[in-house]
């Protein structure tokens, strides 16, 4: 997959790595970036169309999906973070709304265009989502579980020639940790490595150097080797026309 002459949907995009990922999309010359906004604003690139788009809204989703129409490469960046200690089951609600069931539902009311154009879905989760942090545990949580949503809609939409990609950040310099003291990464740098990695056809994306610390022992490691044992049981599965994800 390239970004030259696509059309790319970036949710999230009014900052932080959101906008990273819509101007490093430009620079790859992106035919048309949809910048999903809460609140949109203007840009001053033509090929930008601002979209109103709050991902736990089931109505903006599916008028994004109306004016956007055809669409190659889905990033699902829009995400929240917030410290908690699970005590309370609102925080894991809130997480997981925008950070699991957000992405779930963009992913599934684009996939008819994503289909047709036998496209890319890219989920920004988490280093996170493999090693928790308890500083943020339902933000782990939930990220996690976004993780096991793309294993399996990898596998689900192969046969329709979509691929689905990971990226697994450490942590960026953005609004989400700007109190947290610790080294950070630049979003404009983590947004190249993204769409590096989406070209390269890489599943899981590790792009800056603490997840890049990851990435050797992940890709030859036993659990990605299961997830690929896993995914050969589909085929034992009789199945009538398209898989899931309807
Ligand atoms: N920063 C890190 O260290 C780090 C590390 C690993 C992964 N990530 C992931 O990277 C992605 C981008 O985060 P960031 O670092 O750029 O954080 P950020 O600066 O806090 O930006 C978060 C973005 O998500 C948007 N958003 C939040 N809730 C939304 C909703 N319901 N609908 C639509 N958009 C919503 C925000 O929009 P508003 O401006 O309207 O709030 C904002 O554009 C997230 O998925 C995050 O989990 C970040």
């Amino acid at each position: 997959m390239t970004i030259a002459d696509r059309a790319v949907l970036v949710t999230g995009a009014n900052r932080g790595l959101g906008r990273a990922l819509v101007e490093e999309a430009l620079q790859r010359g992106a035919k048309r970036v949809y910048a999903g906004m809460r609140t949109p604003s203007p840009h001053p690139d033509e090929r930008v169309t601002p979209v109103r788009l709050d991902v736990t809204s089931a109505a903006q989703i599916q008028a994004a999906v109306e004016s956007i129409g055809p669409l190659d490469v889905l990033i699902n960046n829009a995400g929240v973070s917030l410290p908690d200690d699970l005590t309370d089951p609102a925080a894991l609600d809130q997480h997981l709304a925008v950070n699991l069931f957000g992405t779930y539902g963009v992913t599934r009311a684009f996939l008819p265009a994503l289909t047709r154009s036998r496209g890319a879905i890219v989920n920004v989760l988490s280093l996170a989502a493999l090693a928790t942090v308890p500083i943020t545990p339902s933000y782990a949580i939930s990220k996690a579980a976004a993780f096991s949503l793309s294993q399996s809609l990898r596998v689900l939409l192969a046969g329709r020639g979509v691929t689905v990609h990971v990226a697994l950040p450490g942590p960026v310099d953005t609004d989400m940790i700007r109190d947290w003291d610790i080294p950070k990464t630049a979003p404009e740098s983590v947004a190249r490595a993204i769409l590096d990695g989406v070209q390269q056809g890489e599943e899981e994306i590790f792009p800056d150097p603490l997840s890049a610390q990851v990435a050797e022992s992940w890709r030859g490691g036993a659990v990605k080797a299961l997830e690929r044992q896993n995914a050969a049981l589909l085929q034992t599965v009789p199945a009538d026309g398209e898989r899931g994800v309807a």
